[in-house]
């Protein structure tokens, strides 16, 4: 039998970013499962999330998972971008009918870990300033001192990273300053990395950081939820066929082709935008 036509019961997940960033979603996903089969896309066309208007975000969202749901017929997508989690889920949600896991911000655990009672929330401009984050600290942090910042270049550099290119500490120490300036920034003991991009930063921001904190994601648990939700879903028979990662923009993106292949997407492919 011709490898192609081979087929096997797997249940297989699609995971969605603006960029690089879910893989540090996909990193925890494969310690957890690692018989799981996952795509992966990537809005390169469409980055940096953080930066775009929530009417952009909602607009362009549910149409797009609900076309790539159909391409690739996963069990289950994770939104593996705090920025469309907080932003468009619930539209998301409306549009599929298969489960739709969002990433967003670990606030809950970060609040619960601090000794000092300060945490600081790093993710994207759009994330911090969303309703729903200042609703995860009224209800989880709400006896907190939360310092919030946004940053845009620091996603650029995590795709950067990845891309094999070296990252000035100065740069990203000029991101998070804001972070711990004051008495209260003095104060913070764990940091919400509040987009996925930042987990691949983490040692670069700890050297960056004056201070030593807890970095707190939301990978593992995660990972966690994708292992709950599909226990509850049957394998399909499958065709046999390479994890890919799919590029929503010019390919000439695949100088990132070596990342996504230590994670283990052997196949990368192009997609046209629009
Ligand atoms: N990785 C994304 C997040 O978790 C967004 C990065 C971006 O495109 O701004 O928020």
């Amino acid at each position: 039998m011709r490898p192609e036509h081979q087929t096997y019961e797997r249940h297989r997940a699609l995971v969605f970013d603006s960029g690089v960033g879910g893989l540090s979603v996909v990193g925890e996903i494969r310690n957890r499962l690692p018989d799981l089969a996952l795509d992966y896309v990537a809005d390169d066309a469409f980055r940096p999330y953080g930066e775009k208007s929530e009417a952009e975000l909602t607009g362009r969202l549910p149409g797009l998972l609900a076309t790539l749901a159909e391409m690739t017929s996963p069990d289950c997508i994770v939104i593996a971008c705090n920025t469309a989690s907080v932003t468009a889920l619930e539209v998301i949600r409306a549009e599929i009918d298969i489960p739709v896991i969002g990433v967003v911000p670990a606030i809950k655990p970060a609040a619960a870990w601090s000794r000092t009672g300060t945490i600081g929330v790093l993710g994207t401009p759009g994330t911090v300033r969303r309703k729903y984050v200042g609703g995860l600290i009224q209800h989880f942090a709400g006896d907190c001192q939360v310092v919030l910042q946004g940053s845009v270049n620091l996603v650029e550099m995590a795709e950067r990273k990845l891309a094999g290119e070296s990252i000035d500490l100065n740069d990203i120490r000029r991101e998070i300053a804001p972070l711990f300036e004051g008495r209260e920034g003095a104060d913070i003991d764990a940091v919400v990395l509040a987009c996925t991009h930042f987990p691949l930063l983490r040692e670069d921001l700890q050297r960056a950081a004056r201070q030593t904190v807890r970095w707190i994601d939301s990978g593992a648990a995660i990972a966690k939820r994708v292992d709950v939700i599909l226990n509850s879903i049957e394998k399909q028979k499958r065709t046999v066929r390479a994890d890919t990662a799919f590029l929503i923009g010019p390919v000439a993106e695949t100088n990132r082709k070596a990342a996504f292949q230590s994670f283990g997407f052997d196949q990368i492919v192009g997609l046209v935008p629009g």
